[in-house]
């Protein structure tokens, strides 16, 4: 029997704890998540995530500046699109004066040291709630990515800096990184949704964006035709290596912590940095029950996010970025 041998040393003092602490959260590995939406001056409420907001662009850049000067280095923007600019083609997506370049140029113009990462999908745009083109009652893969290209010039035109497709459609990288190269846009890099999950955890986030799909003739009513099940593993590697082939240069895994087996083996695999997203479900189950007293909102949140940092990422995206920013500069 090894009687010397006492882990509980190390455990002793706030300072042995810290010395010998192997994961450290910090302000640089977050990327907040915000919602944008016409008009000025205005801010609505989610009312599914507490302390999340849908912004007028003004609003949006008066945030984004409060961010930067807290340390936060990126922001992955949505658009709340109009129902009247919805349809099955996306084209609003590429509009050379829509919402989301016209907001890339106001935050790059306002903030040019924060890090623009616009998502690049067409379900905000879609009037089936769906990332693709629907043809005959089916995700048409090609025909969206021709969509998802166009829609990519567009906004790395306008500004951005990372473009982060969160479709799940086959090639998507390939053929978005291809385009960039040939439009001169080699700097813009491609951050990758490459395990994105059919989950549940994105309930919140798709009633702030009026996005979920739309019950309607044959159009399929959920995304698991392209996103992955949440059964699989091995499948979440063999999409990490395409998208790491077809030239990403982040890779994402998607929910968080539910899915840290993932994170985990995927950080094993490759060498890129890896991203994940703290979805609108995660947020709004931690802030539920701490609203509710049944948890402390602030030790569940470090938890979560340094154990998202554990399991291997190098970046978070998180709804809570700012509360946890003033709470790492505390
Ligand atoms: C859509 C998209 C979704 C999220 C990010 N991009 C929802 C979906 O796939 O239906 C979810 C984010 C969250 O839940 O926080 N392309």
């Amino acid at each position: 029997m090894i009687v010397y041998s006492r882990n509980r040393r190390l455990r002793s003092s706030e300072s042995l704890r810290q010395l010998v602490q192997q994961t450290v959260l910090n302000v640089n590995d977050l990327v907040m998540p915000m919602f944008v939406m016409e008009g000025k001056d205005r801010q609505e409420p989610i009312s599914s995530m507490p302390g999340v907001f849908r912004r007028s662009l003004d609003l949006t850049v008066k945030e984004c500046k409060e961010l930067s000067r807290m340390g936060i280095k990126a922001i992955n923007l949505y658009m709340k699109v109009s129902d009247h600019l919805k349809d099955n083609t996306g084209k609003e997506s590429w509009n050379d004066d829509g919402l989301m370049q016209t907001a890339i140029k106001a935050i790059k113009e306002a903030v040019p040291e924060l890090v623009i990462m616009p998502d690049v999908a067409l379900d905000p745009y879609s009037i089936y709630g769906h990332d693709g083109i629907v043809t005959q009652g089916k995700i048409d893969n090609d025909a969206t990515n021709e969509a998802l290209v166009k829609m990519s010039l567009s906004l790395a035109k306008a500004g951005a800096d990372v473009l982060a497709p969160s479709d799940m459609m086959d090639a998507r990288v390939a053929m978005i990184r291809t385009a960039l190269e040939e439009n001169a846009y080699t700097d813009v890099g491609i951050l990758s949704y490459a395990a994105k999950y059919a989950s549940a955890f994105y309930g919140p986030f798709r009633s702030a964006l009026d996005s979920a799909p739309k019950e309607s003739g044959d159009v399929p009513k959920d995304k698991k035709t392209y996103q992955m099940d949440f059964a699989n593993s091995r499948e979440a590697l063999d999409e990490v290596l395409k998208d790491v082939s077809e030239g990403a240069d982040i890779i994402m895994i998607k929910p968080g912590l539910p899915y840290l087996d993932i994170v985990s083996q995927v950080r094993a695999m490759i060498d890129l940095p890896i991203a994940v997203y703290h979805v609108s479900g995660e947020y709004a189950m931690l802030k539920a029950a701490a609203q509710n007293g049944w948890i402390d909102n602030d030790k569940a949140l470090i938890e979560s996010l340094t154990c998202i940092k554990r399991a291997g990422a190098d970046m978070i995206f998180t709804y809570a970025a700012k509360e946890v920013a003033a709470l790492l500069n505390s």
